[in-house]
């Protein structure tokens, strides 16, 4: 399938998800097969424009996750604009635009699900994205904003009027947050009524369920948590698509592949002078007193913090390890507790 002129080899894709799909998650996501795209974490329109150090990290990426979306939020026409041709500078395949995210800070500024209660300026935004750069444009949005006001389908067609190459619905309302269950038939409604391809998003947590969203007229499905949990989902997803049963994923499989996350953390927010990122345009270079950093260690730590609670989730003494991980004081002990608990040889 393709969004716009972008090729994508399967229709299953990491969701974004802010703080937990940085460049090294994806790229072991993307090593396993079955991965058709990947969306960066959300990253701030303002912060591109005034080429804030942190937003850029937020959109790094290497070259083998393309094809790659990255995912801007913000409310002003021109900002976003400005935005998207710095995105395409970065050499993006494709920019997506947050209308969904219900965080306060965002939804205030006019920006993520507050667009979606002024459908005429979010297509006003689209619109002028559309026209400043040659790259898709796409936009992630909810069902809606409450209950009252479930307009993902006429949203969705105004976007696509005003130039949109894709749409991505989570099923649920801003409202709702992330209670209760994703509505797949108002995706189904989008999908019905688009000629864009439109994805659907939302609690999908077996790779079965993956292939039963699949339904006449949604082109692909975005996966989120599931993938924080099983991060083989989308190849498992893809065997069954081909008849197969899905891949076996073992204890061990599981262990190596958040030993494999530490060891890409570790190389990366390292100034090596061989940076495999390469989205950061050369003008925009980190600061090199500010790496090595003396606390990334403790950066790496977090991040398996945050990811354990997700990954912990639906094995067997899960719980124990993830208070295990939570606990651990330093990178070795947590490298220690991971491989005693998924590579101990059973006696
Ligand atoms: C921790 C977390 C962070 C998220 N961050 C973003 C984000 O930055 N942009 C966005 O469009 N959606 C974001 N989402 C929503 C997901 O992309 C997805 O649409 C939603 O979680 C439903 O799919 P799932 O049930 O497969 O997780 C986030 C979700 C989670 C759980």
């Amino acid at each position: 399938m393709k969004i716009g002129s972008v090729d994508l080899a399967s229709p299953f894709a990491v969701a974004p998800m802010a703080g937990m799909t940085d460049t090294a998650f994806r790229r072991l996501v993307k090593r396993h097969g079955g991965c058709g795209l990947v969306v960066t974490e959300m990253v701030s329109a303002e912060g591109l424009v005034r080429g804030i150090d942190r937003t850029l990290e937020y959109a790094e990426y290497t070259e083998e996750e393309r094809p790659v979306s990255i995912q801007i939020f913000g409310g002003d026409p021109d900002k976003m604009a400005a935005a998207a041709q710095i995105v395409e500078g970065m050499g993006a395949d494709i920019v997506d635009v947050n209308m969904g995210c219900p965080v306060p800070k965002i939804a205030k500024h006019n920006a993520g699900c507050s667009l979606m209660r002024e459908p005429a300026h979010a297509a006003t935004v689209i619109a002028a994205m559309a026209k400043a750069v040659k790259i898709p444009v796409t936009v992630k949005m909810r069902a809606g904003w409450n209950d009252d006001e479930r307009n993902a389908p006429v949203l969705a067609r105004m976007v696509e009027d005003a130039g949109a190459a894709a749409v991505a619905v989570h099923g649920r309302t801003a409202a709702q947050s992330y209670s209760g269950s994703a509505d797949w038939e108002i995706v189904a409604r989008v999908a019905d009524a688009l000629t864009i391809p439109v994805f659907g998003s939302g609690d999908c947590i077996e790779p079965e369920q993956v292939i039963a969203r699949m339904r006449a007229g949604i082109e692909g499905v975005l996966v989120g948590r599931g993938v924080l949990r099983n991060p083989w989902i989308l190849a498992q997803a893809r065997d069954i698509a081909a008849g197969l049963p899905p891949r076996v994923v073992t204890m061990a499989d599981r262990g190596q592949f958040l030993l494999d996350y530490i060891e890409l953390l570790r190389n990366e927010r390292v100034r090596d002078g061989e940076s495999r990122i390469l989205s950061r345009p050369e003008s925009q270079v980190l600061n090199p007193d500010l790496r090595p950093d003396p606390s990334h260690d403790r950066w790496i730590v977090n991040k398996l913090r945050a990811l354990g609670s997700w990954y912990t989730k639906g094995i067997d003494n899960g719980s124990h390890l993830r208070t295990a991980i939570n606990s651990a004081i330093s990178l070795p002990a947590l490298i220690e507790i991971i491989e005693g608990f998924f590579m101990a040889t059973p006696v």
